[in-house]
């Protein structure tokens, strides 16, 4: 599967879109918000440059799209306003890969600028607003072009499906496994680690060459407290291999297919995180915070969601749909819903039996000073 091409979120505004079932991600901004607070403003204590460059890491489309930036440039004014002074002009660039759903974000962009002019008056800077295609595991911008990045839910995506995943023979090893399970073997997670030190390394070096010194960045994505990467949050993924298991057994899917998926993701431990931010060496690690998620509940006090099973499978579907119709080709369309149908009833069953855990990371950075050449 080659992900930069087949992976995007359910597009447009219909019932399976993710613009209808983005809620989870949204609380997940909800959560992040006080880091990106205290990252905008640590960035413009010292200086207001005259064009601020923010830039969002996998948008995706609907209504979360713009959250952060609306929010970030809400931030720069405020602080504008408290020192008397002119607002800088705001280079808003919105990335994610080709085939996202880019046309649903410009179409909510009058409506964007036009709140602008009104929430912040005429006075306010320009804010010239971009979308970047491309996949942030390599150059998107200009050298230090950016003062702020963001990126939320995203960062768990790897680059592509790890290799070794086959034996020499050619011989499925995750054989009925979608992720890293419990009955894996070893040679699986180490294959699945090691795509996510050399992805997350590659998507740190691109960014420090983008960010200026003293830029901030926030990231918000699925971890691990656990050092056994098929904990936490690797049951959803534990779960639609049993779905399609027992679809294959049924004849609805061929069981070969469900064999040889493996899905790009990666849910990194904190001390997998620490470890590789620390060795790549550009970014100083001001916080690294976990936050507990379950699918029941969600986080801290009011944000209280109820979660049921199927409000998890339709989430699940708009994440992954694309990736199960590359692989499986369309016939699976057939049996689509059909397939979250029965996902749900096993979300269910699971959660009435288990206390779900989702553990939600932020990691807010600086970055240094780039050592003088000598
Ligand atoms: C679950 S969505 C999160 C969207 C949004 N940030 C939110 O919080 O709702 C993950 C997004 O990351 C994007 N993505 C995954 N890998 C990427 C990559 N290598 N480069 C750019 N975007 C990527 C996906 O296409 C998808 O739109």
């Amino acid at each position: 599967m080659e992900v930069i091409t087949v992976l995007h979120m359910n597009k447009g505004a219909g019932e399976t879109s993710y613009a209808k079932n983005s809620t989870l991600q949204s609380k997940i901004i909800s959560i992040a918000k006080p880091f990106v607070e205290e990252a905008i403003l640590g960035n413009l204590c010292s200086d207001i440059p005259e064009s601020l460059g923010i830039a969002d890491l996998g948008c995706s489309s609907g209504p979360n799209a713009l959250l952060v930036i609306s929010k970030a440039i809400d931030i720069v004014h405020a602080k504008c306003v408290h020192m008397s002074r002119p607002a800088p002009e705001i280079r808003v660039y919105l990335n994610d890969l080709p085939s996202n759903d880019f046309n649903n974000i410009f179409m909510s962009l009058p409506d964007f600028h036009n709140k602008l002019k009104v929430e912040k008056g005429a006075g306010f800077g320009p804010c010239f607003v971009s979308g970047v295609p491309g996949s942030f595991y390599g150059r998107l911008f200009p050298s230090k072009s950016l003062h702020f990045v963001h990126s939320s839910s995203s960062l768990h995506w790897l680059s592509q499906v790890p290799s070794g995943l086959d034996s020499e023979a050619g011989i499925t090893l995750n054989k009925g496994k979608l992720y890293i399970s419990k009955t894996s073997p070893e040679c699986v997670a180490r294959a699945y680690a090691d795509q996510f030190k050399r992805d997350f390394t590659l998507f740190l070096q691109s960014r420090s060459a983008e960010m200026v010194t003293g830029g901030r960045m926030v990231l918000s994505l699925m971890g691990r407290i656990s050092g056994d990467p098929s904990a936490e949050s690797a049951f959803l993924w534990e779960l639609l291999s049993l779905a399609l298991i027992a679809m294959a057994s049924e004849g609805l899917v061929e069981e070969t297919k469900v064999d040889s998926f493996n899905a790009p993701y990666y849910a990194p431990s904190t001390e997998e995180l620490k470890w590789e931010i620390t060795r790549e060496g550009s970014f100083v690690l001001d916080y690294l915070e976990t936050f507990e998620a379950g699918w029941d509940y969600f986080g801290c006090g009011e944000e209280y969601v109820q979660f049921s099973g199927q409000r998890v499978a339709k989430m699940v579907r708009a994440v992954v749909e694309s990736m199960l119709e590359s692989h499986f080709g369309g016939g699976i369309l057939v049996v689509m819903d059909e397939l979250f149908r029965r996902y749900a009833d096993m979300v269910d069953d699971y959660l009435t039996k288990n206390r779900a855990k989702n553990i939600l990371v932020v990691v807010s950075l600086t970055r240094k000073e780039a050592p003088r050449s000598p």
